[in-house]
């Protein structure tokens, strides 16, 4: 039975690649544990293929693949690999444990790419190609082929690359716009071409994966649907290398908006992709811009008086999706001080946390300390705090306590009190101004002087008692720049938890990275310099 022919020939594969092009967003970097929590909800969501990593590419990226192929169920999970057997052998090692699995093989098909990146003649590459897939295929039978850089590769050797490569094994063929280069009635007439010449083309299914350097990566991703292509490959919230990948969340929806034109469908579940989308930019530090489509904030806002005029009447007038399909709830005022753990939890089911009674605990235990500073207390203040207390990594350094002194006219002085290995440590330093000043403390307690990248503040919500979210980036080893997220009505206390979650990502990833599997250790064995209680 051809590929084509196991699945529904109106359905579209959601192939979703935030885990590994994702990550080579700069600042993207995320932990095994975070991997695993975003993998966790790609299976929620129902992705039919999550590509975990490049196990090659390092030990870390390894050590996520593996553990994502072991712990998470549902989705098939794929791992990149280059043409070289080292790289398919490294990419099976860490996919052979999960229930579905796919190895993902890829070289360059352009002649630029085939001439001065890889040295190589057209002849040499068709030889790599068909020979990785046959390595491939002694380890599964699920094998993808990428032609990278396709749409600027000479279409005569991107159809024979692709026939030799489906009569060597592989199941998906995938054409990628590597550099965002491609237009829709371009791209259109190409992957039907390519169906059209390639004899065997029913015996795979054609994948697209456009980048987004012109703007066009999801028109191109739908150009091609109609063409034939069953797969394409996407990322949550659009983030990849450049410009990025054409967003898993655009794609799904236009499937499902434009079911009358386009006739296909996805298994989807899209009312989690609001919750997906957050996570991801929490992990990733990655903001998503106020007006992306579909999971920007104002994706569903309505400013002109003729437009909320028109939507109150019926929201059909100006909304072509229900905010509910993605999983966003429209009301947002909602529990306060005497509002117990209950209601509290039936909200947060209601937002789509189901917590453990530990997580549970601390969060509401949040709530409380935010009723007390606040009366009303908002869906967006909940995902806020939820998001920073609960969907944290594993703590090395905790902070229990921030305290500042500072005004005009005087220097600013901060003293800070965290838990380092069960022990309380107090640090106090004086700064050019209060996060400065406590900046200082966090660096004299956990012994890193880690270089601040990137600092930025912005309100959860409206009004003057709004929690403030403060996402830093740091500099990482290897040139890699983390970053960290907090949340608090006090911005220099959002400010210190950001910073803090900045540097137990960093040590947690360094120690990943080293191979001891990402266990809590820090830079000085010491865990910290600062006093302790
Ligand atoms: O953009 C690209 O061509 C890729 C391939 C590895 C699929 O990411
Ligand atoms: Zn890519």
């Amino acid at each position: 039975m051809s590929a084509q022919q196991k699945v529904d020939k109106n359905k579209v594969v959601i192939f979703d690649t935030t885990m590994r092009d994702g990550e080579q967003s700069p600042g993207a970097t995320m932990t095994t544990y975070e991997k695993i929590q975003v993998a966790q909800q790609l299976a929620r969501l129902k992705a039919d293929v999550i590509e975990a990593g490049f196990p090659i590419s390092s030990p870390g990226d390894f050590e996520a693949v593996k553990l994502i192929a072991q712990q998470v169920h549902g989705p098939c999970v794929a791992g990149l690999c280059r043409t070289d057997f080292r790289d398919i052998d490294r990419a099976w090692e860490a996919v052979k444990y999960a229930e579905r699995n796919r190895l993902h093989t890829f070289i360059a098909t352009s002649e630029i790419h085939m001439k001065k990146k890889l040295g190589k003649t057209p002849k040499e590459v068709l030889k790599m190609a068909v020979e990785a897939v046959k390595h491939c295929r002694e380890y599964t039978e699920d094998i993808e082929f990428s032609a990278e850089d396709a749409t600027r590769s000479n279409p005569d050797f991107l159809c024979e690359i692709v026939e030799k490569t489906i009569a060597a094994g592989a199941t998906t063929v995938n054409i990628p716009d590597t550099v965002g280069y491609t237009m829709p009635h371009e791209f259109r007439p190409m992957i039907k071409n390519i169906i059209k010449k390639v004899p065997n083309s029913g015996k795979a299914i054609f994948s697209v994966h456009c980048h987004n350097d012109l703007g066009l990566a999801t028109a191109n991703s739908a150009a091609a649907l109609l063409a034939g292509a069953r797969q394409v490959e996407c990322t949550i919230n659009g983030i990849g290398e450049r410009a990025g990948n054409a967003s898993l969340e655009e794609i799904v929806m236009a499937i499902r908006t434009r079911h009358d034109l386009l006739n296909l469908y996805t298994d989807v579940v899209t009312n989690e992709i609001y919750r997906t989308s957050r996570l991801v930019s929490r992990v990733t530090g990655i903001d998503v811009q106020p007006n992306k489509a579909i999971v920007g904030k104002n994706a569903f806002a309505h400013e002109a008086g003729i437009h909320q005029d028109g939507v109150l009447k019926d929201k059909r007038t100006y909304e072509i999706m229900d905010a509910e399909s993605i999983g966003l709830h429209a009301n947002s005022l909602v529990l306060g001080k005497h509002s117990g753990r209950h209601a509290f939890n039936d909200k947060l089911l209601d937002l789509g946390y189901e917590l453990a009674h530990e997580d549970l605990n601390k969060a509401f235990y949040r709530f409380k300390e935010l009723c007390d500073k606040k009366k009303e207390v908002s869906d967006w203040d909940i995902r806020s705090i939820i998001e920073d207390e609960i969907i944290a990594i594993p703590e090395i350094f905790h902070l229990e306590s921030v305290n500042v002194m500072c005004g005009s006219r005087s220097k600013s002085t901060a003293m800070i009190e965290m838990v380092v290995e069960g022990k309380l440590v107090q640090e106090a330093a004086i700064g050019v101004g209060p996060v400065d000043a406590v900046y200082q403390c966090i660096r004299k307690i956990t012994g890193e002087d880690v270089k601040l990248i990137d600092f930025s503040v912005k309100s959860v919500t409206g009004g003057i008692d709004a929690i403030g979210e403060v996402t830093v980036q740091i500099a990482g080893p290897k040139g890699h720049i983390i970053s960290g997220r907090g949340a608090s009505l006090d911005i220099v206390d959002s400010s210190a938890r950001a910073y803090t979650t900045a540097i137990n990502k960093m040590i947690y990833w360094r120690n990943a990275q080293n191979n001891n599997g990402g266990r809590a250790s820090s830079k000085n064995d010491e865990a910290g310099r600062g006093k302790r209680k």
